[in-house]
């Protein structure tokens, strides 16, 4: 894999844009993008290159001196399966550790509403440690239950 990452880095909203747009599946609506492309250029974000171009990136968001998310992340389509989400989320917890953050948390779509992608979204945090802690259909609203996934770094 001949793959790189750079960050975390601030201002790198205009290099991810480009990844939330090839993800439909997940990133579907044009405001909640607008959303996120406003807030990743204010946060810590990981960016994975292959040679000149990013092909996935990973934005923190830190809570308290202990606990931070993984605030939104996404791979190309193309890249994905190639363990370049399990790198991203290796050196965000390397360098969030570096800081003495001892719990990392992501939220995503709760498993109360089926959604194939979404399912293989949770997959992917099972499988790099986080672990559901509870369901929340206040955060977002009753039709996008909010699955909070923690892991302790
Ligand atoms: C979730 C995502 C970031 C994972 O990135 P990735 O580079 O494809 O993941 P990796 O190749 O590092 O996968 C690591 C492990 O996670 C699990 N996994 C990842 N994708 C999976 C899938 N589609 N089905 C089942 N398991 C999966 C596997 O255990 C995998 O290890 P393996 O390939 O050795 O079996 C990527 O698929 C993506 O961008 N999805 C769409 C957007 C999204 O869901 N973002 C997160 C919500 S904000």
């Amino acid at each position: 894999m001949d793959v790189h990452i750079e960050g975390p880095d601030l201002k790198t909203a205009s290099l991810c844009a480009p990844i939330l747009r090839a993800l439909p599946a997940w990133f579907g609506i044009e405001e909640a993008i607008v959303r996120y492309i406003t807030e990743i250029d204010h946060l810590p974000t990981l960016l994975a290159y292959e040679a000149e171009r990013v092909i996935g990136f990973l934005s923190l968001k830190q809570h308290t001196p202990y606990s931070a998310e993984i605030y939104v992340m996404g791979v190309l389509p193309e890249a994905q399966r190639r363990g370049i989400g399990r790198v991203l989320i290796d050196r965000a917890q390397a360098w969030l550790k570096e800081h003495d953050v001892e719990y990392l948390q992501v939220k995503t779509l709760g498993p109360s509403r089926a959604d194939a992608g979404y399912a293989k979204t949770r997959t992917f945090y099972a499988a790099m440690g986080f672990r559901p802690l509870e369901e929340f259909t206040q955060i977002w609203d009753e039709s996008n239950p909010c699955l909070i996934m923690v892991k302790r770094l």
